[in-house]
């Protein structure tokens, strides 16, 4: 029995999604416990591309339980057309479970993301438009609507009422449309009805599962430097994507978390504005975009390429306890003309090895990199370790040397099979 959580070590979208569901195939219960449907999660079963937002990549088991957790927001037209969308493709059978305690994202909370990128200008965020940081915000103001209300039409109305107001002075004085509570509660309450079934206390059904034994995989959304609190703020999403943040965003105690996968791209991508010390903004970064089809899941945008940067990997490590880590990509570097990773950064000719708070600081941070032997050898075939090129165990071997963590988990490729396992993290 183990509680594992996966967390993104970099800017989000290392590939938590083949992993979660690589390691699903051993969990009972797979939970997402943060952000919403500005993650994108591909997942490839056979010849078939799936792109989850809301739903956990569990959804493809039927044996395994699906939990959308307290700390998460959800957009309810957003999550049915996915299960839609699934049940279109033949994914009927299911077990959801959403939390009564999740936020709900309204469509004057997508009006408001826009609006505030536009009126930042140049120091727009680059968010995905989906509204999450201005449901949070109303969290966090204690205006929100949450997913119990939405399910429950009286209390969805007298919700509606109460933060209304408030919303629509905020959207008058952005020269937004406003809102009636007829308008809304119209359209959601029709969502409230579909979705009844699967909400429920998922903090409750967690704690039956502990008590049961179960396997249960926290799948991380988004990545450690887009963390609120940890991450390169401002340009950070609106929740905490790191393992200290599950307990919390599940309504589990933190004593029953044993184990942290940190999922970590073999170079670095991020979307959006901000820092990023070792972007690659050449031939190089274009070899890696095209070979690791970095656009995004959500917005489509080509995602910005570095190298790996292993003090963003350490910082992660140190935030979230990573015991071991899985990487990903790897594949993607074959034929690279010139391979090195980051290993320290230089800030006013002095060697740091941490993220500085300040994003004046970071923009000044340089690189230390180490040059790495490059490999022309097509890996998707390998299946073990000891098949893979010299050059490959070296790449590895210094990441685990500068990071001190395993290195278990290695994906060779898109599909569920193009994997290196060295040690198996999920104990049964
Ligand atoms: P938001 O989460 O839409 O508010 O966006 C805030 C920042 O987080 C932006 O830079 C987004 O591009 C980034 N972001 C949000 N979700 C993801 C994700 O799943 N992968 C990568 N970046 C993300």
């Amino acid at each position: 029995m183990s509680r594992l959580v996966v967390v993104g070590s970099q800017w989000g979208d290392e590939g938590k999604g083949k992993v979660t569901d690589f390691l699903g195939q051993k969990a009972d219960v797979v939970v997402r416990s943060q952000g919403g449907n500005n993650a994108g999660h591909t997942i490839l079963i056979g010849n078939e591309k799936f792109a989850l937002q809301t739903i956990p990549s569990g959804i493809f088991n039927p044996h395994i339980k699906n939990v959308l957790a307290n700390g998460m927001v959800i957009n309810p037209k957003a999550a049915l057309t996915e299960l839609k969308n699934l049940e279109a493709r033949g994914i009927t059978n299911y077990h959801l479970y959403i939390s009564n305690r999740a936020h709900v994202i309204m469509p004057y909370h997508m009006d408001l993301d826009g609006a505030y990128e536009q009126f930042k200008g140049s120091n727009k965020i680059g968010t995905t438009k989906k509204g999450i940081g201005p449901c949070y915000a109303d969290k966090a103001n204690r205006i929100g609507i949450r997913m119990g209300d939405l399910v429950n039409p009286d209390c969805l109305k007298e919700a509606l009422e109460n933060t209304l107001p408030i919303k629509n002075m905020e959207l008058k004085m952005l020269g937004l449309k406003t809102y009636t509570v007829e308008e809304i509660f119209a359209e959601y309450v029709n969502y409230g009805k579909e979705l009844k079934k699967y909400v429920c206390d998922t903090s409750l059904l967690l704690q039956e599962e502990i008590d049961a034994n179960s396997n249960i995989l926290f799948e991380g959304a988004q990545g450690s430097m887009l963390c609120l609190d940890h991450g390169t703020y401002p340009y950070v999403t609106s929740s905490s994507p790191t393992a200290a943040s599950v307990p919390v965003n599940s309504g589990i105690a933190p004593k029953y978390i044993d184990h942290c996968v940190g999922i970590c791209k073999a170079y670095t991508t991020r979307v959006g504005e901000g820092p990023f010390p070792t972007e690659l903004n050449n031939e190089m970064g274009n070899y890696i975009r095209e070979r690791g089809h970095e656009y995004g899941t959500v917005t489509k945008r080509p995602r910005r390429v570095g190298y790996l940067d292993l003090v963003v990997v350490n910082y992660a490590k140190r935030i979230s306890g990573i015991d071991s880590l899985a990487l990903m990509l790897f594949d993607v570097l074959t034929g690279v003309k010139e391979l090195k990773i980051c290993v320290g950064y230089k800030l006013d000719g002095k060697e740091i090895n941490t993220i500085p708070a300040t994003l004046k600081e970071y923009s000044m941070c340089e690189p230390i990199y180490i040059t790495m032997p490059v490999w022309n050898e097509d890996i998707t075939k390998c299946r073990d370790y000891e098949s893979l090129p010299a050059e490959c165990k070296n790449y590895i071997e210094t990441i685990e040397k500068y990071t001190n963590i395993p290195v278990d988990m290695i994906s060779v490729g898109a599909e569920r099979n193009e994997t290196i396992i060295r040690r198996d993290v999920f104990k049964k």
